[in-house]
């Protein structure tokens, strides 16, 4: 792998920055001294440091993408463009997006390459609440409020209830849902003889979307987005 990326990969700073530390002779490779954006490295074995502190490789990678419209939740596709193409630098460590939103929808997404977290986040059995912001062709009533926490019959059997909260602004509301089914708000929504024109990820247990990252752009996840998601 390359320095520079190796560095930015690991968070010290953007591939800019990071050029900069290696012009100011501030990196050192196995103790030496390296200007080279460009030397190549073996991440297991040999030893980054920068102004004298090791750079620990890490091998898994969580990352929080503020997805826009237009991507599909998948790692290749011949035709489309993934959510994988937006976080190009990290395909090399075989990262996936966790669980799957539509196409057209926006919002909170996590990519890892953790098998195990993504087991504990989308494990039907684990139940954790996704919050999701809807635009809808209709206003909600209060019937629909009703309907959602009763649990609604979709075809293939009944959505475990699902709390939808009305917004002050006009056809726009909250839904919690507590499982991961294919198209499960825009079918809920169907079921109620209403149609979601717009749906934005808000949220996956207690982590929020972090509201800077304009869509299209990621961060990796830090102690405090563990901790919102009850890992670690
Ligand atoms: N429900 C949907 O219908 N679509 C999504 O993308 C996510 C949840």
């Amino acid at each position: 792998m390359r320095l520079d990326k190796f560095l930015a990969n690991m968070g010290v700073g953007t591939r800019t920055e990071v050029k900069q530390l290696l012009k100011k002779k501030q990196v050192t490779l196995n103790d030496n001294v390296e200007t080279s954006p460009k030397k190549q490295l073996d991440p297991n074995i040999d030893v980054v440091k920068v102004n004298q502190t090791h750079i620990h490789y890490i091998d898994k990678v969580y990352l929080m993408l503020n997805k826009p419209k237009g991507y599909i939740s998948a790692t290749e596709d011949d035709h489309q463009q993934t959510v994988i193409d937006l976080v190009d630098e990290y395909r090399y460590l075989n990262v996936f997006p966790v669980g799957r939103l539509d196409k057209d929808t926006e919002g909170l997404l996590l990519i890892t390459n953790d098998g195990q977290f993504n087991h504990e986040l989308m494990s039907p059995t684990k139940h954790v609440p996704k919050t999701y912001e809807v635009i809808s062709k209709k206003n909600i009533t209060k019937n629909d409020i009703n309907a959602f926490k009763v649990g609604i019959e979709l075809n293939e059997g009944l959505a475990k209830p699902a709390e939808l909260v009305k917004s002050d602004e006009m056809y726009k509301s909250f839904v919690t849902i507590h499982e991961g089914r294919y198209h499960q708000v825009k079918r809920m929504f169907h079921a109620i003889n209403n149609e979601v024109l717009e749906l934005k990820r808000l949220s996956i247990g207690d982590l929020h979307l972090d509201l800077t990252l304009a869509p299209g752009e990621y961060r990796q996840l830090n102690e405090q987005d563990f901790k919102s998601l009850g890992l670690k």
